[in-house]
């Protein structure tokens, strides 16, 4: 039963950060149109720093906390989907990473991407969501 609610709370802080991190580089599309000091830049700002610090940074420390307690209550560590499903998320893991590096460049003004690179980066956290979902949920090796 235990086992059950930490996967209801993994699932619903894995929907949160997926939803940040499809939602973040979306922003970053529009704030790339905005010219540096505009009022729409500002605005730009305050969302992309709230999106991240109340939405997208606990619901990923909150998806490894329930992800690794399952982890450890189902003794997955010796699975061969899960050693999978790790590398993916670690890969997940380091665009937030990189994202973060990017929101700090738009925070000063200092962005030096265009529009295209912002709208291939938002594909990727989608690849990897499928790619995730189908190794937890069909479990192929
Ligand atoms: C952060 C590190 C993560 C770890 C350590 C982890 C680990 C786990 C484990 C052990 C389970 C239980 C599997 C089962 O009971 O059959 C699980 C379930 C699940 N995980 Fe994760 N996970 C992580 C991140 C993610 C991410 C990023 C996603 C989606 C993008 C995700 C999606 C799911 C889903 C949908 C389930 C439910 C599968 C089912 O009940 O059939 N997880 N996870």
């Amino acid at each position: 039963m235990l086992y059950l609610w930490i996967k209801a709370f993994h699932i619903i802080s894995v929907i949160a950060w997926m939803a940040g991190m499809l939602y973040l580089p979306r922003l970053f599309v529009y704030h790339c149109e905005a010219e540096v000091g505009s009022k729409q830049s500002e605005t730009f700002k305050v969302m992309e720093r709230r999106l991240l610090k109340a939405i997208i940074n606990p619901a990923m420390i909150a998806t490894w906390i329930f992800g690794l307690w399952l982890v450890w209550l189902g003794g997955w560590e010796k699975s061969g989907w899960f050693h999978a499903k790790l590398l993916l998320v670690l890969v997940l893991s380091g665009l937030h990473g990189w994202l973060v590096r990017l929101w700090r460049a738009f925070a000063q003004d200092k962005n030096q991407h265009s529009q295209k690179f912002y709208r291939i980066i938002n594909e990727v956290p989608a690849v990897l969501m499928v790619g995730i979902v189908l190794l937890v949920v069909l479990k192929p090796f």
